[in-house]
């Protein structure tokens, strides 16, 4: 009786053990399919073209970040390729140059008359003013710029700007507004370039001038002359497509997650709509203008083909937040507990941003980490490797030292 007891032990033992065994096997195997396939970029990485490639790569490149139009996704962008590639960007003393003045060489940091420096990109806020621009960059610089419906546009710009445009701000409401822009606007008035024809104001043009098709038309065709590609808001991927191509880029060149985004925004009425287009009607020509041109670009490049690009940037697009991303939604700042992914605040909306998933294997992270950082926190990382000791350029104007408050 008293052996069988001690017989029972060690086998109760051995199969309580082989138990324990078969849970943690499980526990093992389930921790590591939950884990997704490899989380790198470089397995993941599709059809990198560099041994099919025929063109070179562009590195010299001026782009014009317009307000309100998906400019800050483009600029995180430029950011990564730059940075990976060591470029050398022509960075403004703060965070803009000078805006809302024109352009000029002299607001580059560290730029200097005699010794001129080379640049390869150029992509800060600022107000157009080509030939300036065109005596700090190469010749050979891809030029480009993005437009959006004015009517949308002016949406994101009356809640961004409300507290800073004098229009905006009379303005009892963004209703009221629409219904009788002309009655809160005085031309010249503070920030009001933020109320009227934004993107012709950007482009370097008068926004007040009053509106004539020959006009508008001269306007279009001095844009069409500047830059090389004219990208759209709303045809965002489309445009990702066009610009790979022409720059010669690989695909996770062009793959962004949208950055600065808000929480909320107004839905139009058609009527509304129709109000804001008549009365952004320099911007309104531009933005029908360039949209005839861009799909004249995608008919060149092929419909079937830029389905199946659009197709191929969104599956990767996809797949990078899986791995680099807590959700696949934008969340709001105090749930990104990083101070360097953190977006900036400004306007009546949140504005949203993306948190990185913690567990990565470290070189995966810092690329996960990149595709995230938002355009003042990266230019602040881009500004510190030009200038480890930072450099007194020429003196910053008052408007570049608030430039951290009119951000965008
Ligand atoms: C230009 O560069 C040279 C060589 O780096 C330097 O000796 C010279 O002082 C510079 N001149 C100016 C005006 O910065
Ligand atoms: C833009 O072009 C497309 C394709 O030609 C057309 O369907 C669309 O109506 C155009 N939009 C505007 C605002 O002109």
């Amino acid at each position: 009786m008293r052996l069988l007891q001690l017989c029972r032990l060690p086998i109760l033992g051995i199969g309580l053990l082989i138990l324990m065994a078969i849970g943690f096997t499980i526990q093992l195997l389930g921790t590591h399919f939950q884990k997704r396939p490899p989380q790198t970029f470089t397995v993941l990485h599709p059809l990198s073209s560099l041994s099919t490639r025929t063109c070179q790569p562009k590195s010299h490149i001026v782009f014009l970040k317009t307000h309100k139009t998906a400019g800050s996704t483009i600029l995180n962008m430029l950011h990564r390729y730059g940075d990976r590639n060591s470029l050398t960007f022509a960075l403004p003393q703060k965070y803009q140059f000078n805006y809302p003045n024109l352009f000029h060489v002299r607001r580059v940091k560290g730029y200097n008359e005699v010794n001129k420096s080379t640049y390869d990109i150029l992509c800060h806020h600022m107000r157009f003013n080509l030939p300036e621009v065109r005596k700090l960059m190469p010749t050979d610089s891809f030029y480009f710029t993005i437009l959006r419906d004015p009517a949308t546009l002016a949406e994101s710009s009356f809640s961004y700007y409300r507290l800073v445009s004098s229009a905006f701000k009379k303005s009892p409401n963004f209703k009221a507004f629409i219904v009788h822009p002309s009655h809160y606007y005085k031309p010249g008035e503070r920030s009001n370039h933020y109320a009227h024809n934004l993107l012709w104001f950007d482009l370097g043009f008068n926004p007040d001038t009053p509106f004539k098709e020959s006009l508008a038309k001269a306007g279009a065709r001095a844009v069409e002359g500047a830059f090389h590609l004219v990208l759209l808001s709303e045809y965002f991927d489309e445009s990702m497509v066009l610009l790979k191509e022409e720059l010669c880029w690989d695909l996770d060149d062009v793959v962004t997650f949208k950055l600065n985004t808000r929480e909320a925004s107004t839905p139009l009425e058609k009527r509304e709509i129709d109000r804001l287009r008549a009365w952004n009607a320099l911007d309104w020509y531009l933005y029908v203008y360039f949209n005839h041109t861009f799909w004249e670009k995608v008919e060149r490049f092929g419909r079937e083909r830029m389905d199946t690009e659009v197709r191929r940037l969104r599956e990767r697009r996809h797949q990078l937040a899986e791995i680099c991303l807590e959700g696949l939604n934008p969340v709001r700042a105090d749930q990104i507990k990083e101070e360097g992914i953190k977006p900036f605040q400004f306007g009546q909306d949140k504005i949203l941003g993306w948190a990185v998933k913690k567990d990565l294997e470290p070189k995966t992270r810092a690329r996960c980490v990149q595709m995230v950082t938002p355009e003042l926190q990266y230019k602040d990382i881009l500004d510190l490797r030009q200038f480890p000791q930072g450099v007194r350029g020429s003196e910053p104007g008052p408007a570049e030292t608030s430039g951290k408050l009119l951000k965008s």
